[in-house]
């Protein structure tokens, strides 16, 4: 080894002993005559240091150095004098006074420092992520994920689940993305997909009588980009045998989580315990979202009943087309401009609302445009449903499409929270949000779409719905959130033949393409198949979140940029024509448009 100790690990107990270290430079000074060195290794800094008194050959050494080379010093360890310690590092109360130093290898002048953070552009960070890694952030980080992954490995094998690798190169496994597709060269035009998820393989190992399955699972999904989604992303993947009820599963997670956030991140405050457990559409009438963030209130009000016969027009339109008018009281914000008002209603426009309607509460009443299209006994109704006190503000969208209403106002909530500093990051809102409709109407295909997955087992009580009223039916499944993120989502799954086969007709699927797409899965459930449930939990949505960082990118080693591309090592890149043709392709390029 080149070193007989880390640059972390040296204490006042160590003063006296002869050391080899080996690291960065990670910050010079030269004093006349005496020069300084941070070195860094993962392990931490330590400060070394040569006189030109006593030690020249060594001082011209480290005095030639510059930032990021790798050196490997010999020395002894001495207590720092008495003033020039730094509480801040751990081994701030000692130096290492050098006699030898050997340059291990030189280093060009930087793209961007790494002895601090400061703003660096993405892209150039990304293309250089060997230099990036080498800072502070992105190795706690990096480190975070170590110690998670591990808790979590160590914590599911104490209770008796067993990992299992299930391959890449597989089948189509529909999560609601588009595949990531491989040519197969020995069977022209076959292809194989990355699997979006494990689910059809880990269910398959709940036949072969694995009981107790998990895996630290890679998953692509070709879908759009967003600061937590990407095109590969990683799952703890789970599934269980036996299970009959969701808290069997929902229970098991939610005690591992909670442990894992009291062992790896013991700042951070789990706000309930234990976790609520929200009906899907409880969350959508109260924070317009199925991912809500429970650190605040702000919540959503619906006045759809007390303004259906105002003169707006705007709400009665909205509501006479099968919608709703919702509003938000943001506590105390009367103090916001009629500008800082517009802005927000440019934001709620982003997601599709046409207006914000706003009421500013005054001690005399409502202050808006708007007031004279309600009555006395309708203002002081809203005023009442909303809770509103002087100071306040009322912000309102209507919309015929009650998805519009959720989606602008409940991304409006998190935003006024932002205003007012209410999402502190060391609070952690733990929820599950359960109760989905199995299905939602796809207007566009004309069919049902499962909220989850096809292999979601519907709630026992609502089976009957399948047949006579299917929006109605609700899934055996379970989504867990946490600060505005969906981190998990699971279910019950089907064990049985004849309902997976109805489950594949409702969502419009004939027999044949089930039979070629799934035909491995409908066969596996006629030859016992246990009852089963599971669940699969993002992992870097939960780093990221248990180190703050803001969006997921921050907790990969080698991600992708906001367009699906690795710049470092420049993929996706063009491939030689010969490998196209081993492969049996031809490539169309689209059309340019505009040339
Ligand atoms: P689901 O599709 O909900 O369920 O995925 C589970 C969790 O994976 C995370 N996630 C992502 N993270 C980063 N980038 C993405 N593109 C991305 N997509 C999803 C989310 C999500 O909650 N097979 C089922 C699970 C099951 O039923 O057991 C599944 O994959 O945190
Ligand atoms: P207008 O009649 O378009 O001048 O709108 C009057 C007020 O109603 C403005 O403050 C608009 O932002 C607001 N508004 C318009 N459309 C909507 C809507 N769909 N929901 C809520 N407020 C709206």
């Amino acid at each position: 080894m080149y070193k007989t100790h880390t640059c972390g690990e040296l204490r006042a107990a160590n003063v006296g002993e002869e050391v080899t270290l080996a690291g960065w430079v990670h910050r010079r000074r030269d004093h006349g005559g005496v020069t300084f060195i941070d070195l860094r290794d993962r392990f931490g800094l330590v400060q070394i240091v040569a006189d030109e008194s006593t030690h020249p050959e060594a001082h011209k050494a480290l005095e030639a150095a510059r930032n990021e080379w790798v050196l490997q010093v010999h020395g002894k360890v001495r207590r720092r004098p008495q003033g020039a310690e730094n509480p801040n590092l751990p081994t701030g109360e000692i130096e290492v006074v050098v006699d030898r130093v050997n340059v291990l290898n030189p280093a060009k002048p930087l793209p961007f420092t790494i002895n601090k953070d400061d703003g660096v552009d993405e892209n150039v960070r990304l293309k250089y992520r060997y230099l990036d890694l080498r800072r502070e952030n992105m190795r706690n980080n990096i480190i975070l994920r170590h110690r998670v992954v591990k808790f979590i490995r160590d914590y599911l094998d104490k209770r008796g689940f067993i990992e299992v690798e299930t391959p890449i190169l597989f089948k189509s496994t529909p999560e609601g993305a588009r595949d990531y597709l491989v040519p197969s060269r020995v069977h022209p035009g076959e292809f194989y997909a990355l699997p979006q998820s494990p689910q059809q393989l880990k269910q398959l190992l709940m036949v072969g009588g694995i009981e107790r399955y998990f895996q630290i699972a890679r998953c692509f999904r070709d879908e759009d980009l967003r600061g937590d989604r990407q095109p590969e992303f990683t799952q703890l993947d789970l599934e269980m045998s036996f299970v009959d009820r969701r808290e069997d599963v929902m229970d098991l997670m939610e005690e591992m989580y909670t442990a894992l956030v009291k062992e790896i991140t013991p700042h951070k405050r789990i706000l309930q315990e234990p976790w609520p457990r929200i009906p899907y559409q409880e969350a959508m009438d109260r924070f317009g979202t199925d991912h809500p963030d429970l650190r605040f209130g702000l919540e959503l009000r619906d006045i759809t009943d007390l303004v259906r016969k105002s003169n707006f027009r705007v709400f009665t339109q909205a509501i006479e087309r099968g919608g709703s008018v919702r509003g938000i009281n943001a506590k105390g914000m009367g103090t916001l401009s009629r500008k800082e008002v517009d802005a927000l209603t440019d934001f709620v426009k982003q997601y599709g609302a046409k207006g914000l309607a706003f009421f500013y509460v005054e001690e005399k009443g409502f202050r808006s445009p708007i007031v004279k299209f309600f009555d006395e006994e309708t203002l002081k109704a809203i005023a009442e449903r909303m809770e509103a006190e002087s100071g306040d503000l009322l912000l309102f969208v209507a919309d015929a499409d009650q998805d519009v209403v959720y989606d602008s106002l409940g991304r409006l909530r998190v935003h006024l929270a932002d205003m007012l500093g209410l999402r502190d990051p060391n609070v952690l809102a733990f929820a599950w949000v359960i109760d989905f409709p199995w299905a939602f109407w796809d207007e566009e295909e004309q069919r049902w779409d499962p909220s989850q997955h096809p292999f979601t087992m519907p709630l026992t009580e609502d089976l009957p719905l399948l047949e006579t009223d299917p929006g109605k039916m609700r899934g055996a499944q379970y989504d867990m959130v946490l600060n505005n993120y969906e981190v998990a989502g699971g279910s019950i799954r089907i064990h049985d033949r004849a309902l997976q086969e109805k489950i594949f007709k409702l969502i419009g699927l004939d027999m044949e393409t089930a039979r070629e797409r799934f035909g491995h899965m409908l066969e596996a459930f006629e030859y016992g198949a246990p009852p089963h449930g599971g669940i699969a939990s993002g992992i870097d949505r939960l780093v990221m979140l248990l180190a703050d960082a803001p969006n997921i990118r921050e907790v990969i080693a080698f991600p992708k940029n906001q367009a699906a591309r690795d710049v470092m090592a420049g993929a996706p890149s063009p491939v030689s024509p010969e490998q196209l043709e081993e492969l049996h392709i031809r490539v169309v390029m689209p059309k340019k448009e505009n040339s």
